[in-house]
């Protein structure tokens, strides 16, 4: 069997150690002959690096694996597969994505609302930086990005590279949710027929067929109306996720067609949703004094003990583990179903051909081969195009260095509304994004 090379872009991310215990898991049927991690940020990579050594001396001893900051290191001609997963400005910069809005009596969250908008302006340029230096030496690796917010980074990147179709946008929470499901009915996720549509973090499941043909949506909602709603890995999670999943409840009470991303909570009930944030203890916050602590102490001990037995912070995350399922369904093409982001192209005929939208897709070594989903409802197909607008105006904002179209983006966005607090919060995120954004005129 081939074995493949990948690079992680992010190695010093929070969610690596769980990739690379993915990569040991899975090395029977995606054999991986070297391995490079890949990051700007030198100590925080180190730490998970040298937990690495430990990680595959004793797991996958014949992997030939490095980390390096230097990119020419990292991308070769001969690299496979670049998963990527960066977050520039670290979470010094989302926390104050989420604070600065918060302080305006606005949603303030890492994907979504003025928040979104400013990780967004910020993501773009690495981005492109990124693509540009992996088909510098290789046009055939395939890039499998979760970087945020993934929505304006699809529609950056489709709007820059438009010939270039191994660029894969993907998101993990369709598939959080799949589990969820599962765990709800007794099922395993791979074994639902999801249909999906919507915009990523902006989506609802239309069916959910099981392998006899039949649709347990119905039953889901019922399931969901009467006892609520969870993670599949509720014991590993925040009381904010915890918060964020009990609001599908709500969500389908009111909009009972389909069943929600979770993230429609921010568009549907930012004064609800309000309410509940804490402007001195975002999420930012929570992840340092959890998941970042938790994991970095790990990796620290196991390094220092030379074992990687003990290990206990991250098992079976649906992060690590998605890009990996993804990437072996390239790799053997095996058409697998996966819920991914690619140009809606027609996919659902009455949204346009240019949106960058998510939906169920058949995985193949050429790629994506999507499912129509036909026309939507009017609620649906006019929240999407809101949405739609706001990140093109946002993308447009960027390329053009425009003020103007940055004030619309951001009035536009549901989370927002009003023009006034748009220019307030626009204003105050040009400060706080000095040297990351270009100069807005
Ligand atoms: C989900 C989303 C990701 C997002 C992450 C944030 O997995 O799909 O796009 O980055 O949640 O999780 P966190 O625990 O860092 O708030
Ligand atoms: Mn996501």
């Amino acid at each position: 069997m081939k074995k493949y090379n990948v690079v992680v872009v992010g190695g010093g991310s929070t969610w690596t150690p769980g990739l690379l215990k993915g990569m040991c898991t899975r090395k029977d049927t995606f054999p991986i002959n070297r391995l490079v991690m890949y990051d700007i940020d030198a100590e925080r990579q180190q730490t998970i690096g040298e937990f690495a050594k430990v990680l595959f001396n004793e797991e996958y001893p014949e992997l030939d694996f490095s980390y390096t900051t230097d990119k020419d290191e990292a991308f070769t001609e001969d690299v496979d597969f670049v998963l990527c997963q960066m977050r520039t400005g670290g979470y010094a910069m989302r926390e104050k994505d989420e604070k600065i809005p918060l302080s305006m009596g606005l949603i303030g969250q890492e994907t979504c609302g003025p928040g979104g908008f400013a990780y967004g302006m910020r993501s773009i340029r690495d981005m492109v930086e990124l693509v540009k230096d992996v088909r510098a030496k290789s046009q055939d690796a395939w890039i499998l990005n979760y970087t945020n917010p993934a929505a304006i980074v699809a529609v950056a990147l489709q709007e820059i590279f438009p010939e270039d179709n191994r660029i894969l946008n993907i998101c993990d929470q369709p598939e959080n949710l799949l589990r969820s499901y599962g765990k709800l009915l007794g099922m395993n996720e791979r074994d639902f027929d999801p249909v999906y549509f919507g915009l990523n973090h902006f989506g609802w499941f239309t069916h959910l067929y099981n392998q006899e043909g039949k649709d347990l949506l119905p039953e889901l909602r019922e399931n969901i109306l009467n006892g609520g709603f969870r993670p599949a890995d509720a014991e590993q999670r925040d009381q904010s996720w915890l918060d964020t999943y009990a609001m599908v409840e709500q969500m389908v009470r009111d909009f009972p067609d389909y069943l929600p991303n979770t993230y429609l909570q921010y568009y549907l009930y930012p004064d609800k949703v309000l309410n509940k944030l804490n402007p001195e203890f975002t999420r930012t916050n929570e992840v340092q004094a959890g998941r970042e602590k938790r994991v970095f102490e790990d990796c620290a001990r196991v390094a220092e003990m030379g074992t990687s037995k003990e290990s206990n912070v991250v098992h079976n995350d649906a992060h690590g583990e998605f890009i990996l399922i993804v990437a072996e369904s390239i790799a053997h093409n095996k058409g697998d179903n996966f819920i991914v982001i690619l140009k809606n192209n027609g996919l659902v005929s009455n949204l346009p051909d240019d949106a960058m939208v998510e939906v169920a897709a058949s995985i193949t070594v050429n790629g994506p081969r999507p499912y129509a989903v036909g026309e939507i409802p009017t609620f649906y197909k006019g929240m999407i195009e809101g949405q739609y607008a706001y990140e093109k105006l946002t993308v447009e904002a960027y390329l053009e260095k425009s003020y103007g179209k940055a004030l619309q983006a951001l009035t536009l966005n549901r989370t927002v509304v009003s023009a006034k607090q748009a220019r307030e919060v626009l204003d105050a995120l040009i400060e706080a994004n000095k040297g990351y954004w270009p100069e807005l005129r």
